[in-house]
């Protein structure tokens, strides 16, 4: 509707989780390059949680779409956390091609075992991932656990990804999920945007719709410290704001999106200003070896990442617990 007011050639601020429009802070890069590394150097388990709206399901989308152009890669794409243990199995044995339907649980188990060794005997890398997995119950999770079991004296035959709200931290460390726990090699977090990101975010997102020297004129500084007081950081709520206020500055014909703008926004959609918690800050890891991987990883999806770089300290915010 505003598009040709303000010129632009695309919706910037669409709250689907598109890879296209990926802007790397320092922390998703953390996250994409964890998950991976874990991946790629079979370390087996990884996890990554975050606020709601935070982008994890964006940085999934980025990493399968990195595996899809690696052909030695497969990978099963669970998206439902609400399955029972045998309706979860069914599902990721049918992403991975295995007839699924009908099967009884030890029957599915044996075959997803028959089909990660032929795999692993290939020196082929086969991968489930979980989104939404703060949702999975205790006895799914412990059909994870026993699928982590699952490997040869040399190597983790499948690595698995978990990604979910901070719930799922909560979960794995209860008690009686310690066994999974200690099998988690990478852990990492998401958070929201500073200002500082939050400027960057709103500016790229722009640009990539064709906005150039407008972009900072269509948000001025002010109105983006408005933004980020009222979304918290959160990419979700930035875009949602962005989106409306956009509609609202069109409809006065304003070239430039203000302050009081936002802030009705905010009112409209109730929007609190008190901060979530930020994550607790946890030891560096020292992974060299991961830095260089995500960044070839990086640099070869130049195209569909623009401007991604690994920062100097990655994973500085994730922690190996064990493996
Ligand atoms: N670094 C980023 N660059 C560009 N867009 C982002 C970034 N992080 C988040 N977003 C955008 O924010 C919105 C929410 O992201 P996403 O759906 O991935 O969040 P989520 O953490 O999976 O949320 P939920 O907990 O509700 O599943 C999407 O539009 C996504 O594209
Ligand atoms: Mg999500």
């Amino acid at each position: 509707m505003y598009k040709s007011f303000y010129n632009l050639n695309r919706d910037p601020f669409e709250i689907t989780p598109d890879p296209s429009f990926l802007y790397p802070t320092k922390r998703h890069n953390e996250a994409l390059a964890a998950l991976y590394y874990g991946v790629r150097r079979h370390k087996g388990f990884v996890v990554l949680t975050g606020e709601v709206g935070t982008g994890k399901t964006l940085i999934l989308r980025c990493l399968l779409q990195l595996f899809k152009k690696n052909d030695d890669v497969a990978y099963a794409y669970v998206f439902n956390g609400l399955l029972s243990p045998l309706e979860f199995l069914q599902y990721a044995a049918a992403d991975f091609g295995l007839a699924a339907s009908n099967k009884r649980k030890n029957e599915l188990l044996f075959e997803l075992f028959r089909f990660l060794i032929d795999r692993n005997s290939r020196n082929l890398t086969t991968v489930l991932v979980v989104d939404e997995a703060h949702l999975l119950s205790d006895s799914v999770l412990e059909e994870v656990r026993l699928l982590t079991n699952l490997e040869t004296p040399q190597a983790k035959l499948l690595q698995i990804l978990l990604v979910g709200q901070p719930e799922l931290d909560r979960k794995l460390d209860s008690v009686e999920l310690r066994q999974l726990k200690q099998r988690i090699a990478f852990r990492t977090q998401l958070a929201p945007l500073d200002l500082t990101e939050t400027r960057g975010y709103i500016e790229n997102r722009l640009k990539l719709c064709g906005a150039n020297s407008h972009a900072s004129e269509m948000f001025p500084s002010q109105t983006v410290a408005a933004i980020q007081r009222c979304s918290s950081g959160i990419p979700r709520l930035i875009n949602t704001v962005c989106e409306n206020a956009l509609i609202a500055a069109y409809a006065k014909k304003l070239r430039s999106v203000t302050p009081e703008i936002v802030e009705e926004i905010a009112t409209e959609f109730r929007l609190s200003l008190a901060s979530p918690p930020r994550p607790e800050k946890t030891d560096p890891i020292d992974e060299s070896e991961m830095r260089k991987a995500a960044q070839t990883m990086l640099e070869g999806s130049a195209g569909e990442m623009k401007g991604s770089k690994l920062p100097k300290t990655v994973a500085t915010d994730s922690r190996r617990v064990g493996e």
